[in-house]
Order: C-alpha cells, then structure tokens, then sequence
C-alpha cells in the first residue's frame, strides 16, 4: 500500500483571526440544536489543554529536524495557540449561557496528570493519533456545508476556521514522529 507523504509544496498558514467577542450568546447556539452544542461546547472545553499537550509533544522532538519540518512545527504551534487562545474565549461565552465547564476541565486536568510521567516518545504518539483524529473531524465539517445551516455564523466561522488549519498541520506530528524514531526499524515503530 502507498504511504501518502506531506506534499512538498504545503504551506502552512497561521490566520490570526478572532470570533464572536461582542456577540450576544445563545444557550444553543447550535442552530437551537441543544445536543449539537453540548457535543461541540464539550469538544470545545478539551481544546486548551489539549492543544497545548500537542505543542509540548512536538516541540519536544524538534531537534535535529529539517528546515522544512522545522517551519512547519513552528507554523504548527502558532495555529494551535491561536486555536486554543479563540477556544478560551468560546468557552467562557458558553459558561456565560449557564453551561457547566468544571465537570469536564476536571476530568482533562486529571487525565493529564496521569500522563504526566510518560516518555515524551509516547506522549508523541498520542499526540500523532489525536491529530488524526481531529483532522477526520475536521474534514467531517469541511465537507458538508449543510451542516452550519443556522448555526451563528461567527461561531461556524470558528469551527470552520480551526478546521481548515487542523487539514493543514494533519502531518505535523506524524512527520515529527517519522524523524524523532527515524533510527528504529519498521517493526520497533
Ligand atoms: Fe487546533
Ligand atoms: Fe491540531
């Protein structure tokens, strides 16, 4: 089976962008879809924490790395950041409606203490699988166009925004993987 490669020419572009700041909040923003919005409010309330475990991942394995890799884990962190900085402030509009974010930011400060003390080589490959995961979804949203349908439009601009750039860094941590084992052989990775 062919092994899809980062295409050369790729580019990743960090976008410096804000959303709904100054917007009046619905409870369900969702386009009044309660469970809709407390699927992607729950994803939402991961993101900061999760999105900095991903930086700290990769950058623990950018020596050595090619100019290009380089670059792109530089661009990397700068999407994830922003990402996670637009995240934040979604967040605290949603606890503004009423929804209840310590439960869940609970239950991801202690799964991250408890990985705490794990090799930052597993830690890698975590990260390797949750970015592949993330830019399923996002070509999930992406996709079908339909699905935004009455949804606020500045918070489909978020979504759609981290969505874009989530497709566009989908190789980082598997390109940071390749050169952080590429020493060992097929069957040890
Ligand atoms: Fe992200
Ligand atoms: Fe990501």
């Amino acid at each position: 089976m062919a092994i899809a490669k980062t295409p050369q020419d790729l580019k990743i572009t960090p976008r410096d962008r804000r959303f709904g700041r100054d917007e009046k909040q619905e409870r369900w923003w969702f386009a009044g879809d309660p469970f809709s919005t407390a699927f992607l409010n729950a994803l939402s309330v991961t993101f900061p924490r999760g999105e900095a475990f991903f930086i700290d991942s990769v950058k623990a394995f950018r020596d050595g790395a090619s100019p290009k890799l380089e670059r792109e884990i530089r661009a990397f962190t700068m999407q994830e950041v922003m990402h996670s900085r637009e995240h934040v402030a979604f967040n605290r509009k949603i606890a503004d409606t009423g929804y209840n974010l310590a439960p869940l930011e609970a239950a991801v400060e202690e799964a991250m203490q408890r990985i705490k003390d794990r090799p930052a080589i597993v830690n890698l490959a975590v990260t390797m699988a949750l970015e592949h995961y993330t830019a399923l979804m996002a070509r999930i949203m992406m996709r079908n166009p339909g699905w935004w349908q009455g949804v606020e439009k500045h918070w489909a601009d978020l979504w759609r925004w981290h969505s874009i750039e989530e497709i566009e860094h989908k190789g980082v941590a598997y390109d940071t993987w390749l050169h952080a084992t590429r020493d060992w052989s097929r069957w040890q990775r």
